[in-house]
């Protein structure tokens, strides 16, 4: 417990916790499990080219998110190029620059503009009515985010590419396995994708997915993945190696075995978060609906009412050994990858603003309560700290570079 600034690791204190905390860490699930599926496929021989770990994976993901077809992929990053290209997009894809770098990198790696819409500042999502807005003809499709397992723009979305002809896929890497009002999220639109990231909700080491209904998509996409080829010799698409291995499957399967437990640990760090932290001035733990996988808990702080900022503050955390996320600054739009792009209001207050919090398996109560202490404490002293900075007081952030953490 810190009884004065003295007492925080930046200024000298011992650091809260001598193991570090991390967002992202892996959730492992069962390792008898995961290494009894491991021992089939080296007993079967068939490591690779969808081999049945990979098809009871794409059975049961299709299963949990009420798809007709899961096209299971080795990462995200590629099911995102591969739905796009099977669903004709060129040219111009509206799409958020709040989102992880991975979103326009994978259109713009094919040779498509990416064109950035604003985000609702309450909820980080898209904003429907800037998307219209962006429309012109050089526009081929939209690609929505549900960016922390919440729901982007799901009535409006769908209405809006209806409206203009144009194709929907959903970049929803944050959000395996949730619902709105009780609907599976990979409903929405025309194609979603998942990511099976280590990192994420359900890992397969390295994976991703496309999730569709639509049976000439789901074809397109599969023969995509494996070179383009729809026979032993028969080569009728433009395709890349992106097929999963047996092994992220193995890992796959296990990670959904686990679900319940992470999905339990979640929710409880993400409702103890909600509660410690609740009514510190200038701190916003971003609620979510019923239906998410609660993966992230993000946290927003307004320097104005604090003094510090959540530069700051995650600079304070990490010396206390908790390794926090910036996310995600600066915005897509902002990084020298995309010059010229128009600035946009929202995205750019709530880069500044946001700070991902430590949860997943790897995480306890006693734990979040302990990193709550430390916002509190901060906050308490946040214009103290903020003189002391510009005062040029010493801190031992200066010495040490943020850690680098899993995504
Ligand atoms: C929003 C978003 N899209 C896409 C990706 C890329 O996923 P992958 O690492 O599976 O390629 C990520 C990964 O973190 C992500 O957060």
């Amino acid at each position: 417990m810190k009884q004065t600034l003295a007492d925080l690791a930046i200024y000298g204190g011992p650091p809260a916790f001598t193991e570090s905390l991390y967002v992202g860490r892996p959730n492992i699930g069962d390792r008898k499990l995961l290494f009894d599926r491991l021992e089939q496929a080296l007993d079967r021989r068939w490591l690779t080219n969808q081999g049945p770990l990979v098809r009871e994976f794409e059975e049961r993901v299709a299963g949990l998110s009420g798809t007709r077809h899961c096209v299971a992929m080795c990462n995200a990053t590629l099911a995102l190029q591969i739905g796009a290209r099977a669903m004709g997009m060129t040219g111009e894809v509206i799409m958020p620059s709040f989102t992880f770098v991975a979103t326009p990198h994978a259109l713009s790696w094919i040779g498509i503009k990416p064109v950035f819409c604003d985000i609702d500042p309450r909820t980080h999502l898209m904003d429907p009515t800037h998307v219209e807005s962006l429309i012109t003809p050089a526009t081929t499709g939209i690609l929505g985010v549900h960016l922390w397992g919440q729901p982007c723009a799901p009535t409006s979305l769908p209405q809006i590419a209806a409206r203009y002809g144009l194709p929907l896929l959903y970049d929803a890497a944050h959000a395996v396995a949730t619902r709105w009002n009780g609907r599976p999220l990979a409903t929405l639109g025309d194609a979603t994708v998942f990511s099976f990231h280590a990192t994420k909700f359900v890992n397969a080491f390295e994976g991703g997915a496309l999730l569709t209904d639509d049976d000439g998509l789901a074809a397109t996409a599969r023969a995509m993945r494996s070179f383009g080829q729809t026979g032993e010799d028969q080569v009728s698409h433009l395709g890349t190696n992106a097929k999963m291995s047996e092994a992220s499957a193995a890992m796959g399967l296990t990670s959904l075995d686990a679900m319940p437990e992470v999905v339990a640990r979640n929710l409880a760090n993400h409702g103890r978060y909600l509660s410690e932290l609740a009514g510190v001035p200038g701190v916003r733990v971003l609620p979510f609906e019923r239906g998410n996988n609660h993966q992230y808990v993000v946290m927003e702080i307004d320097e104005r009412i604090t003094g510090v900022s959540r530069d700051t503050l995650r600079a304070i955390l990490t010396t206390e050994n908790v390794n926090c996320r910036s996310y995600f600054a600066p915005g897509c739009h902002m990084m020298d990858t995309y010059p010229g792009s128009p600035r946009l209001p929202h995205t750019e207050a709530v880069s500044r603003r946001v700070l991902g919090l430590p949860t997943g398996t790897a995480v306890s109560d006693l734990e979040v309560i302990r990193v709550c202490e430390i916002i509190r404490f901060t906050v308490a002293h946040g214009h103290e700290i903020a003189a002391r900075l510009r005062s040029g007081s010493a801190a031992r952030t200066s010495a040490r570079p943020l850690a680098p953490t899993p995504r």
